[in-house]
């Protein structure tokens, strides 16, 4: 009989050891960047009911969290606020006193070294849930940059130290870093939504953040799901107007676009596991289907091996923990 020729692959897999060795990827606790959603009232501490475990937070309620995400060693959280009152335009998001801009003066303060993401949008401020100035049932590309560097520029002016403009405006970044640079914060990084696709997956997000579009949907502005070279145009651009980081979002249906996106810029690659992922993730776990711990630390690393050098996730609290053996 003649000998059978196979490479003995398994050879490294023999210990844990020798897996740790070889292993490619390494998940961190400093990869992580928690979401937070800050709403006005006063001892306001609301789970949202399609995300288990996440919540809407007052003012006096929000810094029980960050001292949480602090202690985990999380450097970084991004803000998502919830206004009392909305308007045509979104007046609340560029407003020195709006809920953002308190939230981050709050933070900052307390802990200068927290790293602190302002999401720049307008559609958890404006009355219609569209995330630009509408006219009729259209959305309005000019007009809406005009409000967005605004937002950037207060909310920087509270002290974030990025800016993250979530509303796929065509020129969002360039007009961003104009506002910033003429306001004196040319040190403040724009990490850009460039990559984000029209997705069922922000259905409880939308909840958390009262921000679902009142009429229509947002597939003019947003990316069709099924596109992949309108990717790379999407990042092009954002790269020529000036971005600091790109966003791909969501993540678990994308990693092959995060990988043609790695692929192809120089600049750091964030996934955003957006809130329908985090929400299919538990509603599973609850039912005792699956191993949360185990499902979660998979998912993760995989949207690191898939080029993520960040990772935007509701897991991240859980993540650290269990990434430190607890
Ligand atoms: C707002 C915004 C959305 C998300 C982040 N910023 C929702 C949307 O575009 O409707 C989604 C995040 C998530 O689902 O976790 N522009
Ligand atoms: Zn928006």
């Amino acid at each position: 009989m003649t000998q059978l020729q196979f490479r003995r692959n398994r050879r490294l897999r023999n210990s844990a050891a020798l897996r740790s060795m070889v292993r490619e990827t390494i998940l961190q606790k400093e990869d992580f960047i928690y979401p937070l959603f800050i709403i006005e009232g006063e001892n306001v501490k609301n789970e949202i009911s399609s995300m288990p475990g996440i919540y809407q937070l007052s003012l006096d309620r929000l810094m029980e969290e960050v001292e949480e995400v602090v202690s985990l060693g999380i450097p970084s959280v991004i803000l998502f606020g919830i206004p009392a009152e909305k308007d045509a335009t979104g007046t609340g998001a560029y407003n020195d006193e709006g809920i953002v801009q308190r939230a981050t003066r709050l933070i900052k303060e307390k802990h200068p070294e927290l790293v602190v993401i302002a999401d720049t949008c307008l559609c958890e401020y404006t009355d219609h849930g569209h995330c630009g100035v509408v006219h009729g049932s259209d959305v309005l590309n000019d007009p809406s940059l005009e409000l967005l560097a605004k937002t950037a520029v207060s909310q920087a002016k509270a002290g974030a130290d990025i800016i993250a403009p979530s509303n796929m405006m065509d020129g969002f970044v360039v007009a961003i870093r104009q506002a910033l640079d003429e306001a004196g914060y040319e040190n403040v990084p724009i990490m850009s939504y460039a990559v984000k696709y029209a997705s069922a997956y922000y259905g409880p997000f939308r909840d958390a953040a009262e921000s679902a579009p009142q009429f229509g949907d947002r597939k003019t502005y947003q990316m069709d799901p099924a596109n992949r070279m309108e990717a790379l145009r999407e990042a092009e651009s954002d790269v020529m107007e000036g971005a600091d980081f790109l966003i791909v979002k969501p993540a678990l249906s994308y990693l092959d676009i995060m990988r043609d996106v790695k692929n192809n810029v120089l600049l750091p690659v964030v996934a955003y596991n957006v809130s329908g992922e985090y929400s299919m993730v538990k509603a599973a776990a609850q039912n005792g289907w699956i191993d949360e711990k185990e499902i979660v630390l998979e998912t993760l690393t995989s949207m690191k091996r898939a080029g993520a050098d960040l990772i935007m996730t509701y897991h991240a609290k859980d993540a650290a923990r269990w990434l430190e053996g607890k």
